[in-house]
């Protein structure tokens, strides 16, 4: 057996160094229980009956809880995920399992068609996916997946076989997708910055003639509670904006044209963005462990930092705010991806403290109200404590803000938002989201980037997103 192989066949069994004050702790052992559970082979389901396929930002976060229990499983899962990108560089928002009925999951492959519909924009032949896309959170994940076993990672080629696909990723948000001509992303679909029905959306959707009730059957209500998911009339907005970017053949206009006709829907979201920023800044780590530079890339993030905070940020509600391409200007909805570029390492300090202020002031009360940060505004109009991504409090948000916090010295705030999560995650028996007064778990249990980011917040109690850098590394 060569030296990879070797390592491959040691690293399947025992990956990590056995701990018992971290391994045998309930919370340990209940989210491994959940990852196995989901655990398909190739890559992590994000539950096993409401998502029964691959989803890409839930596999990117999926990852970063999973290279605590294999790093072997964590690089795999970004690997499958990253083999059905498409030849324009898109990664789809979800792979499909072939094995699964076509009924399980709506919209199913037959609705996307990407395999022919996707042709033209270089869709993979051997496997079927969407056609939209999700949060680029893939090439963060990918460092530090690298940075907890770099020995692994080094032997088996990781970071160099999936170095040229992340580039290329960003390369398509950065230019296919600057469809307001500044410099950040847009979305085109409500799915795709992975809020679906967040009341930032509302203005936006009122726009587009929703398909039919009895042209679709909705999937979702066989496994979620009605109250806790999207509406109907939402989802006949969704089937509309992804039924026509399919027969548009997925293409998209470029430099703030619509070359092939304009969607109706353009928004450009701060935490889809931060999250770019954020895998540019890991991006550029990746390539200078592999000698091919980054600093150019360090020089790009914060150029991106700079974009995001002149055509998003908004002094008045002290948080970023979405921009509607097609309605013209700022959307006054005060969502939580507002708050999400608290990650963002060259962030003004006058921005970080204002950001602070606002995520525990009333709007989403931090540590008074609230033990997590709620998805939406608690003052708003369209608040609901349980429906989905109007109120509700999620893990991967409350994540992401426990690592800005931490990052710009925050600590006694990030120390208490790292407990909450922990417990909330624990008690709740690993769910969706949760009611951000009471805990009370909604949507489905047993979710997959809860127990995988509850995971990594007790194996890394103070790690620190500068610090995220491997020996020899450079840094942000
Ligand atoms: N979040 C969407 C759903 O609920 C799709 O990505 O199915």
């Amino acid at each position: 057996m060569d030296r990879t192989a070797q390592l491959i066949a040691h690293r399947t069994e025992t990956s990590v160094a056995y701990d018992p004050a971290v391994h045998a702790h309930p919370l340990h052992v209940g989210a491994a229980r959940v990852l196995e559970q989901n655990w398909t082979g190739t890559s992590t389901v994000p539950s096993r009956g409401l998502y029964p396929h691959q989803w890409s930002w839930d596999s990117a976060f999926i990852a970063i809880g999973l290279r605590h229990l294999s790093a072997l499983r964590a690089q795999t899962e970004l690997e499958t995920l990253l083999s059905a990108q498409w030849a324009d560089g898109r990664v789809p928002h979800i792979v499909f399992n072939p094995s699964v009925p076509l009924d399980a999951y709506f919209p199913s492959p037959d609705f996307w068609r990407s395999s022919t519909a996707g042709r033209a924009a270089g869709a993979p032949r051997g496997v079927e996916t969407s056609g939209i896309v999700q949060p680029p959170v893939h090439a963060l994940a990918a460092w530090l997946v690298h940075l907890a076993d770099p020995e692994l990672s080094r032997a088996r080629g990781f970071l160099a076989r999936l170095h040229p696909r992340l580039a290329a990723w960003h390369r398509y948000l950065l230019h296919r997708r600057d469809l307001g001509g500044g410099g950040l992303a847009s979305v085109v679909h409500p799915w795709e910055q992975g809020m679906d029905n967040a009341p930032s959306w509302d203005a936006a959707l009122a726009r587009v003639t929703p398909a039919p009730a009895r042209s679709f059957r909705r999937a979702d209500l066989d496994h979620g509670a009605p109250e806790d998911r999207p509406t109907d009339l939402d989802y006949g907005r969704y089937v509309r904006l992804a039924a026509d970017y399919r027969d548009r053949g997925y293409r998209d206009g470029t430099g703030g044209s619509y070359g092939d006709g304009p969607s109706d829907f353009a928004v450009e979201d701060p935490s889809f963005n931060a999250l770019l920023i954020a895998s540019e800044h890991a991006l550029a780590r990746i390539a200078h462990e592999l000698g091919a530079g980054g600093t150019a890339r360090h020089a790009r993030a914060e150029r991106l930092t700079a974009a995001l905070i002149e055509r998003l940020w908004d002094p008045r509600t002290g948080q970023f705010l979405c921009r509607d391409l097609r309605g013209g200007g700022l959307v006054p909805e005060r969502g939580v991806s507002g708050l999400i570029p608290l990650l963002l390492p060259t962030l003004p300090r006058d921005t970080v403290v204002s950001l602070v202020r606002t995520l525990t002031g009333p709007h989403f009360g931090l540590g008074t109200a609230t033990r997590l940060a709620p998805s939406y505004d608690l003052l708003g109009e369209a608040f609901d404590p349980h429906r989905y991504w109007r109120g509700p409090a999620w893990f991967n948000t409350n994540w992401l803000l426990e690592r800005g916090l931490r990052l710009h010295g925050e600590r006694e705030r990030a120390d208490a938002l790292r407990r909450a999560l922990l417990d909330t995650a624990q008690h709740s028996g690993f769910a969706e989201y949760v009611d951000p007064y009471t805990g009370e778990a909604c949507g489905a249990t047993g979710f997959g980037w809860t127990a995988a980011l509850a995971l990594d917040l007790l194996h890394t109690p103070t790690f620190d997103l500068r610090d995220m850098r491997d020996k020899g590394g450079d840094r942000a």
